[in-house]
């Protein structure tokens, strides 16, 4: 039996620019993984059997379809490790991050099952390479991904990320305490990257200026986690948020949450993916944490979720 898992992800700084050009920050979130388990399959059967219970999904690989997003990272990951004899196993996906939600559950499901295929093949792959795979399965979900989240997850690190550049693995000097909220309205990337898109072209001198700010926020962002110095970090997520807004990119449910989150003393609150539905993420001072959760559950939070990140 083989077991490995990915991370979770959240986007601190620069989604939706991030599509455009502009920089962005995310950082993996340890404690919310995927997990893949592989068996041996019994005597007699043959094939790569996927079973993602989580989703009430169970089906063979010689039958799914060709743009099934479980079905093509096992393809490409076994063409990446030469395996061309028929392979045998059977695959349980589990996943403790909610679907469709900013928290990058699309990209932690690949990531894990490269990683569970390539250990259980005793094959390993290069974490570029693992990465590369998890990008293609995201544009099997949307047609433009920037890339950020496939990079965040398979690096495991914490990331300063520029579309088509080598991601420079940010040192975070303090560590982070982070409140998640989870509004439940999900929310498929591609809807709120697609309606971006549309604007954009519309107005690109109005959408390029607001992509723009938003590029100067995570440069002056990056400096502070470098130099630990976070006393404004919360006032520049709220500036993000701010531009999200004027973007069209926030809800009522979001909106609820972040207020929510502020009132009760966090340091600053934005939404953290796509929008339009998903999570909100909050900087909070570690006593602050269990005030703000109360606060979100209050607010309608489905899941809270608090954790620390570090360098
Ligand atoms: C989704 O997690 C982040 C977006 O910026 C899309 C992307 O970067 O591909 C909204």
């Amino acid at each position: 039996m083989t077991l490995a898992s990915a991370s979770g992800k959240a986007i601190l700084f620069g989604e939706h620019a991030v599509v455009y050009g502009q920089p962005a920050i995310a950082v993996p979130l340890s404690h919310i993984r995927a997990t893949v388990q592989i068996e041996h399959l019994d005597k007699g059967t043959t094939g790569v059997l996927i079973d993602a219970p989580d989703i009430s999904q169970s089906y063979w690989l010689r039958e799914a379809d060709r743009d099934d997003p479980l079905a093509s990272a096992v393809r490409l990951t076994l063409d990446e490790l030469g395996v061309k004899a028929p392979f045998d196993a059977h695959l349980a996906i589990h996943s403790e991050l909610p679907i469709a939600s900013g928290l990058g559950s699309s990209a932690a499901v690949s990531v894990a099952v490269t990683r569970a295929l390539s250990a259980h093949l005793m094959k390993p792959l290069e974490v570029e390479t693992i990465s590369k795979i998890a990008y293609a399965i995201e544009c099997i979900h949307h047609g433009t991904p920037s890339g950020i989240d496939n990079t965040v997850v398979a690096y495991e690190k914490p990331v300063y990320f520029i579309r088509e550049h080598q991601p420079e693995v940010l040192q975070i000097s303090a560590p982070l305490n982070l409140v998640i909220g989870d509004t439940g309205v999900s929310m498929r990337t591609t809807i709120p990257v697609s309606l971006l898109r549309e604007r954009w072209e519309k107005d690109p001198g109005k959408y390029g200026g607001w992509f723009e700010e938003i590029g100067e926020i995570v440069i002056e962002a990056r400096t502070m986690l470098k130099t630990g110095s976070i006393d404004s970090l919360g006032d520049l997520m709220n500036q993000n948020q701010m531009l999200l807004e004027d973007m069209g990119l926030s809800s009522l449910e979001l909106q609820r949450l972040i207020s929510a989150a502020r009132e009760s003393g966090a340091l600053g609150a934005k939404l953290s993916g796509a929008g339009m539905g998903g999570i909100m993420l909050a900087l909070v001072e570690p006593d602050t944490a269990p005030i703000v959760e109360t606060a979100l559950r209050k607010a309608g939070a489905k899941q809270v979720f608090i954790t620390e990140v570090d360098g």
